[in-house]
């Protein structure tokens, strides 16, 4: 069972055909009190009194959904001025989001810097770029402290084969640029990679971190990044993360560190799967079923285009699988559940035993609300789907419309 069904009736006053019939799919459906409850968990992560929990809006920009997250007490990261304004729409302040550049033109330093948003700089080249643009201004910085974690090479952003973030040998050199343009060094912020549910990689990564902060004495935050995981394998009996154990080992690191530097800087964390991978199920239907070669394909409207994580990354997802005319629901089935993508990697889940599926059938990819919508795209000509908000009185609202064939023409120049 899936930890959002744990808590009651995810649909809400609906059910996935009434949702599928009214707003059509494949459908990215959330759950506001499943997104509530995950925020004020987070928020309860540490007793240190000044903790801040910045949602990295990459993660799930629906500005709709990032309204509740700031409702719910969090700030936000950004990683481009697209996401800035999609924050800003929502509500978020300029002091509540830190723009975080990676590769950045200077005209994108300049959009944050001129809405009063805090940037933070990850490699000596924009340390200088941004000195001459913001001299005498405020400024953070991104380190690489040497650990990384995550669960797919593809999304560790620390350590000896990440793009990101400045080395601990250039600290010499982010000191001379920063007085030579009388750049005030904020904070130092960091980001070691994305899903982690065993943390004792994070917690190495974060006394590095606070290894670097020791020799800059006049920080405002310290920012430990995200990568807080959530078990996709609910099934299974994965374990979530220990949050109460981790909550006491930074409470515990944090304290001894703040004897020693003498002050009691901000420490921030910048979670995204977090808070919304778990309210967030993918509905898709069922279209075609074939025997091949051995394989039983069911084939569906969940494309690639609609979720890119299992074709990326491999990424797992639980499946539930809703029939109209209830069979015998003991019976499964080992099948191979494809998307309409014209690419043979299209495959939302492989050799997986379900119930048996049948044309017309509904199928929820669950845990799908973290980097599902966010990474969608047009490939194929395909439309990007709607989103529906079940909010906390059970009634489901549309919170984006899908792509119409105008909006696919829209900038296209005949
Ligand atoms: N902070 C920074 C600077 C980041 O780059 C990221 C994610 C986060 C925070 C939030 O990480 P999280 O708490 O969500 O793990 N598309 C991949 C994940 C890529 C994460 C990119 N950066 C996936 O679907 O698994």
């Amino acid at each position: 069972m899936n930890s959002c069904q744990e808590q009651g009736n995810f649909y809400g006053n609906a059910t996935p055909f009434e949702l599928a019939e009214e707003f059509g799919t494949p459908l990215y459906v959330y759950n506001e009190s499943i997104l509530r409850a995950r925020c004020r968990e987070m928020k309860g992560l540490l007793n240190y009194p000044h903790f801040k929990v910045s949602y990295s809006a990459k993660a799930n920009s629906n500005p709709v959904l990032l309204s509740i997250i700031r409702q719910e007490g969090m700030e936000a990261d950004a990683m481009s001025p697209g996401e800035i304004c999609l924050l800003s729409a929502a509500g978020f302040q300029p002091d509540e989001i830190l723009y975080i550049g990676n590769n950045v033109a200077a005209e994108e330093m300049k959009f944050a810097i001129d809405r009063g948003i805090p940037v933070s700089i990850d490699s000596i080249s924009q340390l200088e770029q941004y000195g001459r643009i913001n001299s005498g201004g405020r400024v953070a910085v991104r380190f690489n402290s040497g650990t990384g974690v995550g669960h797919h090479e593809k999304v560790i952003t620390a350590g000896k084969n990440a793009k990101f973030g400045i080395s601990p040998d250039l600290i010499e050199d982010v000191k001379k640029i920063t007085s030579r343009y009388g750049l005030r060094l904020i904070g130092i912020n960091q980001h070691l990679g994305s899903l982690f549910l065993d943390f004792e990689a994070f917690l190495k990564g974060v006394q590095a971190l606070l290894e670097i902060a020791t020799l800059f004495p006049h920080l405002e935050f310290i920012d430990l990044g995200g990568g807080f995981g959530i078990p996709y394998h609910k099934n299974e009996g994965q374990s979530r993360l220990d949050l109460i154990k981790l909550g006491q080992s930074l409470d515990a690191i944090i304290g001894r560190w703040n004897r020693d530097y003498g002050k009691e800087p901000v420490f921030k964390i910048e979670p995204g799967r977090y808070l919304v991978a778990e309210c967030g199920i993918l509905l898709g239907a069922v279209h075609a079923l074939k025997e091949s070669y051995g394989i039983t394909y069911v084939g569906t409207d969940l494309g690639f285009n609609v979720l890119m994580r299992p074709m990326l990354y491999d990424a797992y997802h639980e499946l539930e699988v809703y029939s109209k005319i209830m069979t015998d629901n003991h019976q499964k089935k080992t099948v191979t559940v494809a998307g309409n993508i014209c690419e043979n990697g299209d495959i939302i889940a492989k050799d997986r035993e379900l119930p048996v599926v049948k044309e017309g059938d509904f199928i929820g990819v669950m845990d799908a609300g973290a980097y599902g919508y966010s990474m969608s795209s047009n490939y194929n000509g395909r439309l990007r789907p709607a989103e529906v908000l079940i909010r906390e009185d059970g009634e489901p609202v549309l919170i984006r419309r899908r792509d119409t064939l105008e909006d696919l023409m829209r900038n296209q120049v005949l």
